[in-house]
């Protein structure tokens, strides 16, 4: 860091008062010298937290944070230090110039070009041709605030309109492209949104960094298009919302997490600030460090469907992973949160909000579901299940909750479940053991290099059409197994349909009771949520190579026991063209 940068944050905190930006977000009572609240970095209900004016410094007794205008800001808001600076600086009418990270500074330009094209979106809904689309919205219940709070526009129907816009502002045509605002076609280039109402996509600091838009004067389409992974536009860190419901999540201690945008628009006009939308993906570990940070608890509440229950039980095991404390709502009688709350009311919705279910309650309701516990067959099954899913959890109070629930409710021994949770744990040491030593079962290891690529190659297949192309492509010669049982199944999805959705697809596969199993466990142990066809290849051929290897090994097998020399030699060839066939098969 310079001097200058230096001499900024000091002339910026030395016009700051600690007390007075500190009580912009916390209420401080005086007491003789310094002025005392509740501290909001621990779960607390006194005044634990002092803020000297003198030192110009907050304290907490009781865990520990403290620091200076900057912390605190830094802190409470979940942003970075050098936002912090910023915030700070605006709420005291300073000038900042070192103003962003050296990551946004760098892509600045790009981010000024997203702004060009929000305003141009957003004046586009005001216009003659934008009445269509403001009746449409006002129609959903978003008033004219809502659509300036979230920077609502709309694409026009014509070709190209924001890439003449561009062009006309001397932006340069592959900035564009890497932006994923415009493609090349046989006519030219034409603009990737067109005709559809625009929702802004930003960043964890509230920057507009992709788009998604949404058709609303047709129904012939696919409903959503999204800007892809771009050099600002990292999916697996944005999280829909974020920048505003991050402040007011740490001053209501949690935050609510739903599914679509819609979702999370229509709970912020209703009041309830702290919301956020995973836009119907699994969270990727980015964006779990994001919601982690906040420090609060997390209210999933996520469709009232199928994907949204499977969403659920993945979400909520990997959160219970990172020891969050989670709250688990699943309403019924309206498909989402939307829909709940236009019909029911914000009253209902936070009745909802304020009598979660614990994770563990869940889950033990959702493993019963089509399961006779009468069966001693299913009975052992379900209770290895919820075993299973607790064993994941780094709480000992919650393991030793459920386990004793178990206990007692199906007449069984603590410590017999405590020992079926210890060997969980065992096996697993072991497995992780034998990884770290050189000299290990090969075949197990084959076998679990293999599930692992499978499984992510379904979970591929289940998301993208071209996947699942590039798939059948390769015409693999695939061992008998559970996976292939998906792969199948979903091949046969994708002959009636020429094309996969996700969702569609999970509705489908549950009339086939097997695959249903294996699918729910591909999108539980699956965190891949956005990915390029350079993955989907890169794991084919992984797939491939461990069949061709087996393969070889067989063949060796079968030449060694050979005692014909002429067989001997055909096998010794077959060999050798598997080998060669490893670098050149299937990419013809
Ligand atoms: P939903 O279909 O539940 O959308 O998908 P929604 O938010 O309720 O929207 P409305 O009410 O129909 O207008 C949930 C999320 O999944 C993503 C979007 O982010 C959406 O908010 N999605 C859905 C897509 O990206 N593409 C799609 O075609 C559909
Ligand atoms: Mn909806």
């Amino acid at each position: 860091m310079n001097d200058k940068s230096n001499n900024d944050f000091h002339r910026i905190q030395n016009r700051a008062d600690i007390v007075e930006i500190i009580r912009s977000y916390i209420k401080l009572e005086s007491h003789g010298k310094n002025f005392f609240g509740v501290c909001p970095f621990h779960d607390d209900h006194s005044p634990s937290m002092s803020v000297s004016p003198s030192k110009q410094i907050y304290k907490c007794f009781v865990c520990g944070a403290s620091g200076n205008v900057f912390n605190f800001v830094e802190n409470y808001l979940g942003v970075s230090f050098i936002e912090a600076v910023k915030i700070v600086a605006d709420k005291v009418g300073e000038a900042f110039t070192i103003r962003e990270s050296r990551e946004d500074q760098r892509n600045s330009k790009y981010y000024d070009i997203m702004n060009l094209a929000t305003l141009f979106y957003q004046n586009n809904l005001r216009t003659n041709a934008g009445k269509m689309a403001r009746e449409y919205l006002h129609s959903r219940g978003l008033n004219d605030e809502i659509i300036k709070d979230f920077s609502i526009g709309l694409a026009l129907p014509e070709n190209d309109m924001l890439f003449k816009l561009l062009t006309n502002k001397k932006i340069d045509k592959k900035d564009m492209d890497a932006l994923g605002l415009v493609a090349d076609g046989e006519n030219g280039t034409y603009d990737l949104f067109r005709n559809r109402i625009i929702f802004p996509l930003k960043s964890s600091t509230g920057k507009v960094n992709g788009f998604s838009g949404r058709i609303y004067n047709t129904d012939s389409q696919s409903k959503y298009v999204n800007t892809k992974e771009t050099i600002i536009f990292k999916k697996r860190e944005n999280l829909y919302n974020y920048h505003l419901a991050a402040p007011a999540a740490r001053q209501e201690k949690f935050i609510v997490v739903c599914e679509g945008f819609m979702d999370a628009i229509r709970i912020y006009s209703v009041g309830i600030k702290n919301v956020i939308a995973t836009m119907g993906t699994a969270l990727a570990k980015e964006q779990i460090a994001l919601l982690k940070k906040l420090n609060v608890r997390i209210i999933i509440v996520m469709d009232n469907d199928a994907a949204g229950e499977l969403a659920t039980v993945s979400l909520g095991q990997s959160l219970m992973k990172e020891n969050m404390d989670i709250g688990i709502v699943r309403l019924t009688g309206k498909k989402d949160p939307d829909e709940y709350i236009l019909t029911y009311g914000v009253e209902a919705f936070r009745d909802n909000l304020r009598n979660p279910l614990s994770y563990p309650e869940f889950m033990e309701i959702y493993l019963r579901k089509n399961r006779n516990l009468k069966n001693p067959t299913e009975l052992t099954a379900y209770i290895n299940d919820v075993v299973n899913m607790i064993a994941d959890s780094n709480d000992d109070i919650l393991i030793e909750v459920t386990i004793n629930k178990l206990a007692n409710e199906f007449h069984l021994d603590k410590d017999l479940l405590k020992s079926r949770l210890k060997n969980k744990e065992l096996l697993e040491e072991v497995t992780v053991h034998e990884e770290s030593v050189e000299k290990t079962d090969k075949e197990a290891k084959t076998t679990g290099k293999f599930n692992k690529a499978f499984k992510t190659m379904l979970y591929y297949m289940m998301n993208d059409t071209d996947a699942m192309r590039m798939f059948m492509h390769y015409h693999l010669d695939l061992p008998k197994c559970k996976y292939r049982l998906v792969s199948n199944n979903l091949l046969y999805y994708f002959e009636l349909n020429r094309e996969i959705d996700f969702a569609d697809y999970l509705t489908f596969s549950e009339d086939y009771n097997e695959v249903s199993e294996v699918v729910k466990e591909v999108i539980r142990d699956v965190h891949a949520d956005e990915f390029t066809l350079d993955d989907v290849e890169a794991v084919i051929l992984v797939i491939k190579d461990i069949l061709d290897k087996e393969k070889i090994k067989d063949l060796k097998r079968e030449m060694k026991l050979e005692l014909d020399v002429n067989r001997k030699k055909r096998l010794f060839e077959e060999i050798i063209e598997i080998k060669k066939g490893c670098v050149k098969d299937g990419r013809d």
